[in-house]
């Protein structure tokens, strides 16, 4: 498959940059049009690279993109999933060059969607041509790509719910995630969960003078601060009743075994410019952002924020703010705890509103299951090394309904990095990730056909 992979390359790499090209924000309406347009094209991708029936699946909000290849109905069959559509490309004039004009810089693909979640997607439909091109599929495999993980896949829940036969299947395997380097690959086992929500802070009735009102009548802008600032203590622990009473303790052994993947502070501390990092007393960084949940603003705006001053005492404050979940927290609860708390310390000179947004669970896959074994040896004979189990911090909320809806377990083989800025601008993707990770998809197939069989008779 390798030469087959390397023989292609800058076809591979030009196609995706056709796919690059369309700015398919699914947040923002202004770009529905390019969404709709970038199904299109992933359908038409996968037809070319040999899969049948493909389709494209309308909802509610944007299509979902399905195909399938069945060479044999016996066999087992792997489901792919991944996402077309991108998160806005804004702030613009941070990018060093346009999001949606592609270019190749040290050996990087600079654009939005390059990592998250485009580069890593294409990466299955090439590999599903180089193994149909070479007579050397051993699976059966279905794709089924959407337009809306970035504003929560509501729509898919839905889907899958609705196309339980169709999607019947063995496993899932998802590039979505990252890997520790590129010298220590890495395959994710855990990932956070998500409650979001939107506060509204209400003062007076109207916006008012600063000079003639400020001093006797609250600002929400303070106000809403001040509340923020309570929700979290010295400790970094957050200070919400009950918000750690469900949360999974990890073994001390556990915690020692992920201490062991390997992690230098100062170089974490200077690819972001800080001269320290913060968080919640008693964990490492990174146990920070895998095992422990957090609270964490968004955005927070509210009064006069244009060119110069305007001296207003505002009448309202907003701000969206995110918990990040771990094992056994569940999204519905802690939203709910979140709302209780935040209208019971509201100060009696404000109204306070709490509206939640979407959510999505946390999830922990198994290390022992037959197809992480696949995973894991696609990983040893393609880059020469066992990949460390890890636990991300991000969240892919329909991975946990892919469990309780179709039963399905999945496993989540990445190739990003941390440092590609995904949702930032200047957003990339190694093209070594993007070539490395079409051979060791293809790789898994076999392992997983493999492992299969050996373990069926
Ligand atoms: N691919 C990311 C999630 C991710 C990134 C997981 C890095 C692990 C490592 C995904 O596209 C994403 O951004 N998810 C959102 C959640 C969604 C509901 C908007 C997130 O984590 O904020
Ligand atoms: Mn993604
Ligand atoms: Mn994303």
């Amino acid at each position: 498959m390798h030469d087959y992979i390397t023989k292609n390359k800058e076809r591979f790499l030009a196609e995706l940059f056709e796919l690059l090209r369309i700015p398919s924000v699914s947040a923002d309406p202004k770009f529905k049009q390019h969404v709709v347009e970038c199904a299109a094209f992933v359908k038409q991708s996968l037809i070319v690279a040999g899969c049948d029936n493909a389709e494209i699946c309308e909802t509610a909000g944007y299509p979902i993109v399905y195909a399938e290849k069945i060479i044999d109905p016996a066999l087992p069959t792997v489901l792919v999933y991944g996402h077309y559509d991108v998160q806005p490309a804004d702030p613009y004039e941070l990018w060093t060059s346009p999001p949606f004009e592609p270019v190749i810089k040290d050996g990087k693909i600079f654009a939005r969607g390059a990592s998250d979640d485009k580069g890593q997607m294409y990466m299955h439909v090439k590999a599903i041509e180089t193994l149909i091109t070479n007579n050397a599929l051993p699976c059966n495999v279905k794709f089924m790509i959407e337009g809306e993980e970035e504003v929560g896949s509501d729509n898919l829940g839905i889907f899958l719910k609705n196309n339980k036969a169709k999607l019947k299947a063995d496993v899932i395997l998802i590039s979505d995630t990252c890997i520790i380097s590129n010298d220590c690959p890495s395959l994710t086992v855990g990932l956070r969960g998500l409650s979001y929500l939107q506060v509204e802070v209400t003062g007076p009735n109207r916006d008012l003078h600063s000079g003639m009102y400020g001093g006797a009548v609250a600002n929400p802008i303070n106000v809403l601060c001040e509340m923020i600032a309570s929700l979290k203590d010295k400790d970094g622990h957050i200070t919400i009743p009950g918000f750690y009473d469900t949360v999974a303790i990890v073994s001390d052994e556990e915690r020692a075994e992920m201490a062991k993947a390997p992690f230098d502070l100062e170089d974490y501390k200077n690819a972001l410019d800080l001269s320290d990092v913060a968080g919640e007393k008693g964990y490492s960084t990174n146990e920070r952002v895998a095992i422990r949940p957090t609270l964490d603003v968004n955005g927070i705006w509210g009064g006069y924020t244009g060119e110069g001053a305007k001296t207003v005492l505002p009448s309202k404050a907003f701000a969206k703010i995110s918990m990040r979940l771990v094992p056994n927290q569940q999204s519905d609860a802690m939203t709910k705890l979140f709302q209780e708390h935040f209208e019971s310390i509201a100060p009696a000179s404000v109204k306070v509103a709490v509206h939640p947004h979407h959510g999505g669970e946390p999830v922990l896959t198994s290390t022992t299951s037959t197809a992480y074994k696949a995973a894991s040896k696609a990983f040893e004979e393609v880059w020469g090394k066992t990949p460390i189990p890890t636990r991300e911090g991000g969240s892919i909320p329909i991975v946990a309904l892919f469990k309780s809806e179709l039963g399905l377990d999945s496993i989540l083989m990445g190739f990003g990095l941390n440092e590609d800025a995904i949702h930032s601008p200047n957003e990339h993707y190694g093209v070594f990730n993007f070539l490395k990770g079409i051979e060791t998809i293809t790789a898994f197939y076999k392992h997983y056909r493999v492992l299969r069989v050996a373990c069926s008779v």
